[in-house]
């Protein structure tokens, strides 16, 4: 499995260009290559704070992605996040991997209708060139009760804020990704960004933050929460294909984030179950009729992580 994640880093991980981003979906956490994949700068999350934030993991307790509790049965994350595999939330806990923590098994998963990803080598790199609605949900088959519940409805606090109106202020982004000190992404850390504009006028409802120095997301950080004024506005989307350090990254490499408050309502009908068009979409191993998405995921699943299937 190892050896098949390295692989897939280097598949991903072309010669370096000296002054470009690339950037890429995190969906997994694997070892990198000579540590060059690695975050940096994060701190361990504070009890209490990041309350929300629980690892998505698959049945064999990997965990694939990061995510927020949003209600009792419901995962709020990124829609490349959203695969067949995810089988487990474990919530309640700054270490998923040890006992400390509740988990909730799978139930469905839902992506939004619009999402779309497109991928383009354009001569030094495979690289992210449109990205849209890259918000998911992940329902559960039994109640989450948060330890460190947030003090508001973070289905009404979403509508707080318009990310994409909040440039040069401070955000804090949580994720279970790899950091400079645990390689497999096993601690809840935070880290602190600053809100920019995105380079990329294809990434449409995204926003970026980055940090002056080597700080920023990493694998395994993909649809975790991004707080402002401790309510949560984003899901963390992608990162520059070499997170933070070593290896030639950018100095300042900017996180992408989707801008939560334009999908609060379609959430909230998901949630619901409100007879609304715009509602997401289920996505299950099941079910036939959504063999179209799966194909869809499938191919994702292919282009981001070369070998795996
Ligand atoms: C690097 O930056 C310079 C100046 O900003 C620009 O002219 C050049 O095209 C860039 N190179 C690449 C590979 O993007
Ligand atoms: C969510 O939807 C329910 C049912 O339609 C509604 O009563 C509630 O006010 C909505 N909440 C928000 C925050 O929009």
């Amino acid at each position: 499995m190892l050896v098949q994640l390295l692989l897939a880093a280097q598949v991903l991980v072309p010669a370096y260009s000296a002054n470009t981003s690339r950037y890429a979906f995190y969906r997994d956490i694997g070892v990198g290559v000579e540590g060059s994949r690695r975050v940096f700068g994060g701190a361990v999350a504070g009890v209490g704070e990041g309350g929300t934030a629980c690892a998505l993991l698959d049945r064999f307790w990997v965990a694939r992605c990061s995510g927020a509790v949003l209600a009792l049965r419901w995962v709020l994350t990124a829609a490349h996040c959203v695969s067949p595999r995810l089988s487990y939330v474990k919530y309640n806990t700054r270490r998923h991997p040890t006992t400390d923590g509740d988990v909730a098994p799978v139930h469905y998963l839902y992506m939004h209708p619009g999402y779309k990803v497109v991928q383009e080598d354009e001569g030094h790199g495979v690289d992210v060139t449109v990205l849209h609605h890259d918000v998911g949900l992940v329902r559960t088959r039994s109640d989450m009760l948060l330890v460190a519940a947030p003090s508001r409805d973070p289905l009404v606090a979403m509508k707080l804020y318009d990310p994409e109106e909040i440039t040069g202020e401070e955000v804090q982004v949580f994720g279970y990704g790899r950091t400079e000190r645990s390689v497999l992404g096993e601690e809840l850390f935070c880290v602190r960004l600053v809100m920019s504009r995105c380079a990329r006028g294809s990434w449409v409802h995204c926003v970026c933050g980055a940090a002056r120095d080597l700080r920023g997301v990493c694998s395994g950080d993909s649809g975790g929460p991004v707080h402002y004024k401790g309510v949560q506005i984003g899901v963390t989307s992608m990162g520059p294909v070499e997170c933070g350090g070593g290896g030639g990254a950018a100095r300042g490499a900017t996180s992408v984030f989707t801008a939560l408050r334009r999908y609060a309502d379609l959430i909230n009908d998901t949630i619901h179950d409100t007879d609304s068009a715009l509602r997401m979409r289920v996505i299950s191993r099941a079910s036939l009729h959504c063999l179209r998405d799966h194909v869809m995921l499938s191919a994702l699943t292919l282009l981001t992580l070369g070998v795996l299937s």
